[in-house]
């Protein structure tokens, strides 16, 4: 097993509330893990941890074999881990092409030196529009961002992210408020991805995650009430009752 991010035992509370209380999880390198339950069941806040935007309050995350509990998240996404926000982070008067550069030019920036010209410098350059062209989005390269579509504008997102050269993606609900076509063409790329990166998947459209998830975590109240095979998790009773619904 080709396993790069390792959760372990993760809390994170606040105040009193617990938000993710002691979830382990591994992401393996061709498989897509996805994390699904309620609004406020703490899927986001998993992410968080996993990525470093903030510390948990006790457990440990392991990326490609390394202890990174203490780095803070620009550092991890630089060591190969990559995430979409729930909310769209997009430069809507940027071009398609310019808000991938930026993205990998924002991961890329230390290793450069200062005095050359971002904008012509052709690492970048090539970074950004390899990752457009990926997701599917080569006709509309120069476009301004803010009038992409809906789902162009999702997988923006995703191409921002492998702009940053990642190995493994946290994405947390790509497919938020996507037509059926949409949502298509997403799990088609989600699948053409899972070839190269270990994916975590937070998604409500229960048909779209059983149909792509090779293992699904559903958390209820921050904890984890179950783990497997799309399978195990749809005939566990548990989840039946606390989440699916009997149907
Ligand atoms: N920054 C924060 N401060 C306080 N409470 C938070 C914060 N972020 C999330 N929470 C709380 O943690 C719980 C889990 O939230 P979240 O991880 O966003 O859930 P999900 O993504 O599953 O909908 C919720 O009760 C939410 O209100
Ligand atoms: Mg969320």
């Amino acid at each position: 097993m080709d396993i790069l991010l390792r959760g372990k035992n993760l809390t994170r509370r606040w105040g009193g509330l617990v938000a993710v209380n002691n979830v382990s999880l591994d992401l393996e390198r061709g498989k897509v893990h996805a994390v699904i339950g309620t609004n406020g069941a703490g899927k986001s806040t998993l992410i968080n941890l996993l990525s470093g935007e903030f510390p948990p309050s006790s457990g440990q995350v392991e990326l490609i074999g390394q202890d990174v509990s203490q780095w803070p998240q620009p550092r991890r996404a630089r060591a190969g881990l990559g995430r979409s926000y729930q909310r769209n982070t997009i430069y809507p008067s940027f071009s398609v092409l310019e808000n991938c550069r930026l993205s990998a030019q924002a991961q890329h920036q230390q290793a450069w030196a200062f005095w050359r010209q971002a904008e012509t410098d052709p690492t970048t350059q090539n970074l950004g529009q390899e990752a457009a062209v990926r997701v599917g989005l080569v006709d509309v390269l120069d476009r301004q961002a803010g009038f992409l579509s809906h789902g162009q504008k999702r997988q923006l997102e995703i191409a921002m992210c492998l702009a940053t050269c990642p190995q493994v993606l946290l994405l947390d609900e790509p497919l938020a408020g996507m037509g059926a076509e949409e949502t298509e063409r997403m799990l088609a790329l989600l699948q053409e991805l899972k070839k190269e990166h270990a994916i975590l998947l937070v998604e409500h459209d229960m048909d779209a995650v059983f149909r792509i998830a090779d293992r699904i975590t559903v958390m209820v109240n921050g904890n984890v009430i179950a783990s497997g095979t799309p399978d195990e998790v749809r005939n566990n009773p548990d989840v039946r009752n606390a989440y699916l619904g009997d149907h």
